[in-house]
């Protein structure tokens, strides 16, 4: 089949967050299952690209008071992978993805409108897929224009779209006039389309016009159908359950795992965990507290620090924990309400709560591999990816029960040696704080924490059965359109 991935980021080229990890992953993971996958990005002042050749010298695309064009470049194969990158430095050539501290950038809908548009006018001369994979509300006019615009182009008359859902919670919404600005029509300012409340709403319009809608774990899928985790959007999404199924992500162990981590200070395994309190010592040294007593448990946490990570649960408890005998290492930047809890705490006790404010890859990996538990407490989590990370590296998972994090997270009993992680499932900074010590009594006992580590360990998340499922889903597409004739 012939896959095409429509994504605002994708690792190695660009990256925020776990979409990325993902678009660097699957497509990798079809390719080796016999499958032509192409990827197409926006490139980004933060894309590196060596070589790459222009294929594409003008695309292009109409807005109401002008026509924009931009090139398409030619990024070369990756794993099997095909890439190809949007360039329009108007759009793309700027400090950050999609906005900075003062907010988003205010032409987000034009940005992302001309990289939709571009991925279809590319596509139509690079080769038209059997399946547009799309994610996130960034490519969400995608599946809209393939069904409103261009719906009578006959060289798409055999493509079917499948978007995915990473996160409920970013839906990008606009003012209504941007539907002419983006030569969109006015029918699709209704309720069983893209209005929402007034606005254009972008996710809305894929999930009216996508012919299949996934998210990245089983309990998001149904969490979302509900007025606690929908965001507004739970309706929909139930008028078409029998079209919304959950897949968990995967996660690629060739960048994360403590055998070829090449990140770490000394590699350790399963049968040789000796590397581990060396990575732990090496922790403690990056943030500065080397003098820190070794034997305290180190609790590791690398987040966006945003309001569906849970934190405000950490400011609940947050005398309590000052009182624990712990280490807390936490990486993360974002919203500034966040930024100033944890340099609060910082501050009040800089050899407790050890921070750094950036977003640091080599750190994030140091900290899987250093800490003795990963914190994420999480008010929503569609997957989430870190707590997977941290079985692989016996750093052993604390979350709230939700979404992805209640997927692949089971609870440690000690009495049948069974699990690999702690859960709570309130939200409440006392359901956090049992959970905390609970953990905190398990690793007393170092002979069945250890089993315990191993047990993370031993699981396996990789992406070769996942990639199978999004397979089952493009092929049961294709029978409900005419036959390719490719
Ligand atoms: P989300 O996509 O909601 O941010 P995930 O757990 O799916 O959450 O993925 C987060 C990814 O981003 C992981 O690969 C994590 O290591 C990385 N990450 C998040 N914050 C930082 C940071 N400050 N520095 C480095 N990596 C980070
Ligand atoms: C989103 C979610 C995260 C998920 C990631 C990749 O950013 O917040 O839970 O793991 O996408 O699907």
């Amino acid at each position: 089949m012939n896959i095409v991935f429509a994504a605002s980021e994708c690792v190695p080229y660009s990256k925020t967050g776990g979409l990325a990890d993902v678009v660097g992953a699957l497509p990798k993971a079809l390719a080796e299952l016999g499958h032509n996958v192409s990827v197409y990005l926006p490139k980004y002042r933060q894309t590196k690209l060596t070589d790459a050749k222009v294929l594409l010298r003008s695309v292009t695309i109409p807005f109401d008071d002008q026509y924009r064009f931009c090139s398409v470049l030619d990024g070369g194969k990756q794993s099997g992978v095909q890439f190809y990158f949007i360039d329009y430095p108007p759009f793309f050539d700027r400090d950050a993805l999609y906005g900075t501290s003062a907010g988003d950038y205010p032409d987000n809908a034009e940005r992302f409108a001309l990289y939709s548009r571009a991925v279809l006018e590319a596509s139509k001369i690079l080769g038209p897929p059997d399946i547009f994979h799309c994610h996130d509300w960034q490519s969400a006019l995608v599946p809209v224009l393939l069904r409103t615009s261009y719906l009578d182009d006959p060289i798409f008359r055999n493509t079917a779209t499948v978007f995915t859902i990473h996160n409920i919670g970013y839906q990008g919404l606009f003012p209504p006039d941007t539907l002419p600005l983006l030569m969109l029509p006015w029918d699709l300012f209704t309720m069983d389309k893209m209005e929402f409340w007034g606005k254009v709403n972008f996710l809305k319009g894929a999930l009216a016009f996508s012919d299949y809608i996934t998210t990245v774990s089983r309990k998001y899928s149904q969490e979302i159908q509900t007025p606690e985790y929908g965001f507004g959007l739970e309706g929909v999404l139930r008028g078409r359950a029998n079209t919304v199924s959950g897949i968990l992500n995967g996660v690629d162990y060739n960048e994360w795992s403590p055998e070829k981590d090449k990140f770490i200070t000394r590699p350790y395994s399963p049968e040789n965990l000796a590397g581990k309190k060396e990575c732990k010592r090496d922790l403690l040294k990056q943030f500065g507290i080397e003098n820190a007593n070794v034997d305290l448990p180190v609790i590791g946490i690398v987040s966006r620090f945003a309001t569906q990570k849970g934190f405000d649960l950490i400011a609940e408890i947050a005398d309590d924990l000052a009182g624990l005998p712990i280490v807390v290492t936490i990486l993360g930047s974002g919203d500034k309400e966040y930024e100033d809890l944890f340099r609060n705490l910082n501050r009040q006790s800089p050899d407790k709560f050890a921070l750094k404010v950036a977003y640091d890859n080599a750190l994030a990996h140091r900290i899987e591999a250093g800490a003795d538990m990963f914190l994420m407490p999480s008010r929503y989590e569609p997957c989430g990816l870190n707590q997977i990370y941290s079985l692989k590296y016996g750093t052993v998972p604390v979350v709230r029960a939700t979404g992805g994090l209640d997927d692949t997270i089971e609870h440690w009993d000690p009495a049948t040696g069974k699990g690999t992680g702690f859960k709570f499932t309130l939200y409440s900074g006392s359901s956090l704080l049992s959970t905390i010590h609970e953990a905190l009594e398990a690793f007393k006992d170092q002979s069945s924490w250890k089993k315990l580590m191993i047990n993370g360990m031993s699981k396996d998340f990789s992406w070769a059965a996942s990639a199978k499922e999004y397979v089952k889903i493009y092929e049961r597409l294709r029978p409900s359109r005419p036959a390719s004739a490719a």
